[in-house]
């Protein structure tokens, strides 16, 4: 028989353990939902009485919150209390990719998952489901149920491991997580995956509950990463062969996407992906078929991450032969520094790798983004950027595009934040230094308006 859950813990308040807790204890008023974080910070953050300073930004984030904390929903840094209280724990712990030791640069850093196992093995009691919510490699559920069942603490207690992978999406992520396309479950004990699927089942379709093995489970959420990001890449690809031939990437976007069986969706050129999974997730599929010696299909998913590093810099190389082979001293404006709309994330941003590039050009940067602090931009640029000292005399932070522009040379739209779509070129002309120009990677900028002003206007892929 399942087990009946009435108090879940999470490990992890990120980008992934706090919206999906907020909105299973919207959804399931009955269950008491704590999550636990080892970074006091961002706890406070997230208890904060002004939303605005919540650490994740995602729209209808606050709404719920203000909602919930406090009555079923809680944040705390109480790791070993909230676990053994819980039926079940969510493990939403971050898992970078290695930098250094074996499969440095390809396989994941797990550490933060055994060291969340090693805890869970030691203060849970009774019955607990723990459930993989982290990307992970396939197999890692084996060696958390490994832990689990090693201590010598360990007997009274007994552990169920299952997979749900999370396939949010940031900047929708309620969105996706109040209707999503799929809820995916997968492990050995049906009681346990059960339990699980009772949650979701007050408001998701029990059509769209898929259960499967644990590796297959897994290995989805890495397949699903891999296949979405191939698609970019693809589309970018085939940016570069319109800009060289007279095509239009739209028209050709828009050709291929009415086609069925291609679909419309994930087909927008840009600056490459970014955002804490796609990378992470095909150098993780990299590393294990290499490891099973599959070096032809490693080979190939290498590809997608090699263009996405291409297309950057291909980015890059257009800015500076426009602005004549030279940005010594010439101030650039970037407008948006997110890795995508509607997130104040920054992870494998593809803003960081051009603005570091154009840095070490010798630009000067404005930078302008809705939501990401100095503090967030400084962090990410620290560890790229050869020359510290140089890096951060190099960009300055401003508020409002307007002020990104004055006296520069050049507009980099990096984001596709809404409020570009809607920027007045006259002013931003008449602030800029001739022969003004405006590098849309995105493709949301007036186009018209831009060159009425007297811009320069580049754009991906025509
Ligand atoms: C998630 C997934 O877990 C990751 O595998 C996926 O690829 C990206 O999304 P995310 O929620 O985005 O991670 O990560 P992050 O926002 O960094 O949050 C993780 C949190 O776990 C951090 O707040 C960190 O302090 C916390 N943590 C980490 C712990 O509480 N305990 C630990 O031992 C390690
Ligand atoms: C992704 C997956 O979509 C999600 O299912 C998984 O759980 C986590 O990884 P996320 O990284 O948050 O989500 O955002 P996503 O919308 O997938 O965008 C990723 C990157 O691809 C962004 O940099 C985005 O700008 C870029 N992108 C997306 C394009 O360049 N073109 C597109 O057509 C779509």
């Amino acid at each position: 028989m399942e087990h009946e859950i009435k108090k879940i813990c999470c490990i992890g308040a990120g980008y992934v353990g706090g919206p999906t807790m907020a909105v299973i204890a919207n959804k399931c008023t009955d269950i008491e939902i704590n999550v636990v974080d080892i970074n006091k910070d961002k706890i406070a953050l997230w208890n904060s009485n002004d939303l605005s300073k919540l650490p994740v930004f995602e729209p209808g984030l606050k709404d719920i919150i203000s909602k919930r904390r406090g009555i079923n929903l809680f944040f705390s840094t109480l790791v070993e209390e909230k676990i053994a209280e819980a039926d079940m724990i969510f493990l939403s712990v971050n898992t970078p990719t290695k930098i250094q030791g074996i499969g440095a640069g390809k396989a994941q850093d797990l550490k933060w998952i055994e060291a969340s196992a090693r805890e869970v093995a030691k203060f849970a009691k009774g019955t607990t489901i723990v459930v993989e919510k982290s990307t992970l490699p396939v197999k890692t559920a084996e060696s958390i149920k490994k832990i689990l069942d090693s201590s010598e603490t360990n007997q009274d207690k007994i552990f169920h491991v299952i997979s749900n992978p999370e396939f949010l999406a940031e900047g929708t992520a309620i969105a996706d997580l109040e209707n999503p396309d799929r809820i995916l479950i997968g492990g050995e004990s049906s009681d346990a995956i059960e339990s699980l699927a009772q949650i979701y089942l007050n408001w998701v379709d029990s059509k769209k509950i898929i259960r499967t093995n644990l590796w297959s489970s897994e290995l989805s959420k890495l397949t699903a990463n891999a296949f979405l990001a191939q698609r970019i890449s693809s589309i970018n690809s085939i940016s570069a062969l319109c800009e060289a031939t007279g095509a239009n990437i739209h028209e050709v976007s828009l050709a291929i996407g009415m086609d069925k069986r291609i679909g419309s969706k994930f087909l927008n050129p840009g600056p490459g992906f970014g955002g804490s999974c796609f990378q992470k997730d095909i150098l993780n599929l990299i590393y294990l078929c290499n490891f099973y010696n599959l070096n032809e299909v490693a080979d190939y998913w290498e590809q997608v991450i090699k263009i996405n590093s291409w297309q950057q810099k291909r980015i890059t190389k257009i800015i500076v032969e426009k602005l004549f082979g030279t940005l010594t001293n010439k101030k650039i404006g970037i407008f948006g520094f997110s890795f995508k709309a509607n997130t104040n994330d920054t992870r494998e941003s593809p803003s960081i790798h051009i603005c570091k590039d154009l840095i070490e050009e010798g630009a000067k940067l404005l930078i302008y983004d809705p939501k990401v602090s100095k503090e967030q931009i400084d962090y990410e640029f620290r560890s790229l950027v050869k020359n510290e000292s140089k890096a951060s005399g190099c960009w300055e932070l401003k508020s409002s595009p307007y002020e990104a522009s004055e006296n520069s040379d050049a507009i980099v739209v990096m984001t596709e934040w809404k409020e570009f779509k809607n920027i007045d070129w006259h002013i931003i002309s008449s602030n800029m230094r001739r022969p003004s120009w405006v590098f849309d990677t995105r493709n949301i900028v007036d186009k018209e308006f831009a060159i009425k002003s007297g811009l320069n206007f580049w754009e991906v892929g025509s």
